[in-house]
C-alpha cells in the first residue's frame, strides 16, 4: 500500500480496547467513561481487520490500547496473528503495554511469536507512579519487566516528559535503563482529549531541555538508527543502550511515517493528529466477505494526510484532536 506522498504504509498499530487499569495524568481524565460492548470489535474482527492488512501488505503489527493486556482472553488474539509470523507474511508482532500483567503474560507472548515490547515507566519513585498512573504499582510493573526479561523479550521503555514532575529523574531513568539492558524512549507530552482538571501548558516539558541536562552527565552519541517512526535516537555512550526523543510538537516527523491506527471500535485513523478517518466496522460488518473491507482500506490509504500540528501554547490549550490516546493508541 502506497499513499498519495509516496510513502509505504507496512505497519499498523491496533488499539484492542480502550480501557485500562491506569488513568495516567497525561492520558486520561480520573472518571472516565469507556465504550459500550457493542460498539466494540470483537477478537474475531480484530482477528479479521489485522489479517486484511496483513494481506494488504503490511509486516509490522502492534496492539496497544487502552491496556491490551486487561481485555479479557487477548491471547487468543496474538495466538491466531502469530500464524502470519509462522507464514513469514508479518515480520513483527509487538505490544504496547503498561507492564501491570506482563508477569502473567511475557511467556505466552514469547511463545506467540512476541520478540520486544514496549513498556511505560514515567518514574522510579513508587509514590510518584501512584501519582501519575492514579492508581497504579511501581513494583507490580518492575515485576512484569523481570518476567519479560526472562522470558527474552526485548524491552523498551516509554517515559513522558512531564514538567515539574519527573523532569529531575532522567539521569535515574538512563542509569536504570543502561543497567537493566532496556532502551528507552522520553515521549514530549502530546494534546490528546480531554484530561481533566490537568493543563497541557502545565505539563509540558520541552525535550530539548531534558536533552541538555542529560548531556551534563552522559556523552551523548549521535546514531542513524531509525525504526521508521518519530523517535530520534543517540547511544549513551557510558551504558551502550540507545535512548530516543519523540518531540511531535518541536520537530516534524511526518514524510518518513510509514503507519495507520486502528481504534478498538474499527475506525482507521490515517495519522495521529489529523481528524479524517475511515469506518472499517462497516464493512467488517456487512459482509462476510472481505472485499468490502479490503476496498475500504485501499479507499482509506489513498487519502492518508500528509501531516500534523500540534501546538500547545497558551492559545490552544484545548486538545489538538478530540480523542484519548487510548483510543487511537499510542
Ligand atoms: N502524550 C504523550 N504520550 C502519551 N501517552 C499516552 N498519552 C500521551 C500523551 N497525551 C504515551 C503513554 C505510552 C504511550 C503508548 O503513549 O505513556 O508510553
Ligand atoms: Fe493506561 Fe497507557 Fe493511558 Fe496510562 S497512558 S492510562 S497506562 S492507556
Amino acid at each position: 500500500m502506497i499513499d498519495p506522498f509516496g510513502r509505504t504504509i507496512s505497519y499498523l498499530r491496533v488499539s484492542v480496547t480502550d480501557r485500562c487499569d491506569f488513568r495516567c495524568v497525561y492520558c486520561m481524565a480520573e472518571e472516565m467513561t469507556f465504550l459500550p460492548k457493542r460498539e466494540v470489535l470483537t477478537l474475531e474482527e480484530l482477528d479479521r481487520v489485522c489479517s486484511a492488512f496483513v494481506r494488504l501488505g503490511v509486516r509490522k503489527l502492534r496492539l496497544t490500547g487502552g491496556e491490551p493486556l486487561v481485555r479479557r482472553n487477548i491471547m487468543s488474539l496474538f495466538r491466531g496473528l502469530s500464524r502470519h509470523l509462522r507464514a513469514g507474511a508479518l515480520d513483527e508482532l509487538t505490544l504496547t503495554t503498561n507492564g501491570s500483567q506482563l508477569a502473567r503474560y511475557a511467556d505466552e507472548l514469547r511463545d506467540c511469536g512476541v520478540r520486544r515490547v514496549n513498556v511505560s515507566v514515567d518514574t522510579l519513585d513508587p509514590a510518584k507512579f501512584t501519582e501519575i498512573t492514579r492508581r497504579g504499582r511501581l513494583e507490580q510493573v518492575l515485576e512484569g519487566l523481570a518476567a519479560a526479561k526472562r522470558a527474552g523479550l526485548a524491552i523498551k521503555i516509554n517515559a513522558v516528559a512531564l514538567r515539574g514532575v519527573n523532569e529531575d529523574e532522567f539521569d535515574d531513568l538512563v542509569a536504570w535503563a543502561g543497567g537493566e539492558g532496556f532502551d528507552l524512549v522520553i515521549i514530549e507530552v502530546m494534546p490528546m482529549g480531554d484530561i481533566g482538571g490537568e493543563n497541557r501548558l502545565e505539563q509540558y516539558l520541552p525535550l530539548s531541555l531534558v536533552r541538555a541536562r542529560l548531556q551534563r552527565r552522559w556523552t551523548l552519541d549521535e546514531t542513524d538508527y531509525r525504526t521508521g517512526g518519530p523517535a530520534r535516537y543517540v547511544t549513551v555512550r557510558e551504558t551502550g543502550r540507545r535512548l530516543g526523543f519523540i518531540t511531535p510538537l518541536t520537530h516534524n516527523f511526518c514524510e518518513s511515517c510509514n503507519r495507520v491506527r486502528l481504534t478498538c471500535t474499527g475506525t482507521l485513523y490515517m495519522c495521529l493528529g489529523q481528524e479524517d478517518a475511515a469506518d472499517l466496522r462497516t464493512p467488517l460488518r456487512q459482509s462476510e466477505s472481505d472485499a468490502p473491507l479490503d476496498a475500504a482500506i485501499r479507499a482509506a490509504i489513498d487519502r492518508k494526510p500528509k501531516g500534523h500540528d500540534f501546538v500547545i501554547d497558551r492559545r490552544h490549550q484545548r486538545p489538538a484532536v478530540a480523542r484519548h490516546m487510548s483510543v487511537t493508541g499510542g
